[in-house]
């Protein structure tokens, strides 16, 4: 979401005349796009401001903006704080960029982060930072209403709104037009996408309906709101791809109450059973949250034993990190210690990293359709590139090129990659 909104960023100062450098010593402008999802994300930005201070002393005329949701969050007291920050810019106010730069540079502490219902950004392009020019994001909704008790992002991103559905369209139109082969549509919670009679399964039918070579991708769904609408518009589709997202964060049926993520283990336990009846060869994939507060023993066993039933394809896996303002900050009380969170972690990333090498292997022998996306990063002869399940696959070069799509057939598998060679 923060490379959409870089890219959103990118084009609002381009139409004021700026350019983009890849040198940061001869940049003037320097904006950082902040994360707050956890406390460590905050961390790295604070390590970075540090950098930015020997970058000032040695040219006066450097302003240093932060902008996104730590902007939000922290408002006025980094422009006090960190006397290295010039511009504070929350994310629903990009538009107000070059008013804000010029008050900068003309000496004023520059700030602006009011949230609002409305803001889209829809009638902006974006300028593709990611220069592989095979895949892209397309943002399709902004903020969230949820409010999982553990999470910032309601209150840095402010509440939901879906963007007009034809700025989509056409947005992945020019992006098909150009090259791209792939778009991955984002929100915190697609599957409350909503736009007069438009829900999210025909937004991404409409999308999908651009060409058939244009793949489609999506995150996140919410395990409360995927609906079998969804599952059978994937199904339908060849083109929209094998792969859903479904973070469950907990296994503990006491903990998701906790988290307010508004579902039992077992309604998730459905919702997997069905993505996989209707679709087959569909990769899952989760989000887990270990020693979120109170979680005992018992509870951590109940999410790897999820993590074990549900063969994860993929996951991400955190410590709790209390964010100040949220419900569990409030309300309850950060009690499990660090080195358990730790361990529970580790626990996680075991278990995930046997689930991820079993799914892989799971692979070998069969064809893959799969969308090259550049050269290998250790040989140039050797592409790489993702099947529909959003697996990498690394393969010997052929006279194919970046943007082709080729079949491949999976001779061997890493815990995080496939190896093959192109069939046919
Ligand atoms: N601590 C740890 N992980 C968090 N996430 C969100 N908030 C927190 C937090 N306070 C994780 C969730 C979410 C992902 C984007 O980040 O798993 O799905
Ligand atoms: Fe945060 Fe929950 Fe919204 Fe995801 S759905 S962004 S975890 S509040």
């Amino acid at each position: 979401m923060n490379v959409a909104d870089s890219e959103i960023v990118a084009s609002i100062l381009k139409d004021s005349e700026f350019t983009i450098t890849d040198d940061i010593n001869k940049a003037n402008l320097i904006l950082i796009n902040t994360c707050s999802i956890r406390e460590n994300a905050e961390q790295r930005i604070f390590a970075r401001l540090k950098e930015m201070a020997c970058l000032k002393r040695r040219n006066a005329g450097l302003t240093v903006g932060i902008i996104g949701c730590m902007a939000e969050r922290l408002k006025n007291s980094l422009l006090e704080n960190e006397k290295l920050v010039d511009i504070v810019v929350g994310p629903d106010a990009y538009r107000e960029l070059p008013n804000l730069i010029s008050e900068a540079e003309n000496g004023h502490k520059a700030i602006n982060v009011l949230l609002s219902r409305e803001e889209t950004y829809a009638d902006i392009a974006p300028v593709r930072l990611d220069k592989n020019g095979v895949s892209s994001f397309i943002a399709i909704m902004r903020g969230c209403n949820n409010m999982c008790a553990y999470c910032v992002v309601p209150y840095v991103r402010g509440t939901e709104r879906s963007r007009n559905p034809d700025s989509i369209i056409k947005e992945a139109e020019e992006l098909f037009k150009n090259g791209y082969r792939e778009v991955t549509l984002l929100g915190q919670n697609v599957d409350s996408y909503n736009w007069n009679d438009i829900n999210f399964p025909k937004l991404l039918e409409r999308v999908a309906a651009i060409n058939p070579m244009l793949r489609v991708r999506f995150a996140t769904s919410h395990p409360k709101d995927i609906s079998d609408e969804l599952i059978y518009t994937i199904a339908r589709n060849e083109n929209i791809c094998r792969h859903i997202h479904l973070p469950a964060q907990s296994g503990s049926n006491r903990i998701l109450k906790l988290m307010n993520r508004g579902y039992t283990r077992e309604w998730y336990m459905e919702r997997i059973k069905t993505i996989k009846a209707i679709i087959p060869d569909c990769a899952v994939s989760t989000d887990m949250i270990a020693g979120f507060c109170t979680e005992t023993e018992d509870d951590h066993k109940e999410s790897l034993s999820l993590m074990e039933w549900a063969g994860y394809d993929f996951a991400y896996m955190f410590k709790y990190s209390e964010r100040p303002g949220t419900k569990a900050a409030r309300k309850y009380k950060d009690d499990v210690a660090e080195e358990i969170k730790s361990e529970r972690l580790t626990e996680m990333i075991t278990l995930q990293n046997k689930l991820s090498a079993a799914s892989k292997k799971h692979d070998v022998g069969k064809n893959f359709l799969t969308l090259i996306e550049g050269n290998s990063k250790r040989s140039q002869e050797n592409f790489f590139g993702r099947t529909s399940q959003n697996k990498v696959v690394v393969f010997p070069t052929s006279q194919s090129k970046k943007g082709d799509y080729v079949n491949v057939l999976v001779e061997r598998s890493t815990s995080a990659t496939l190896i093959g060679k192109i069939v046919g």
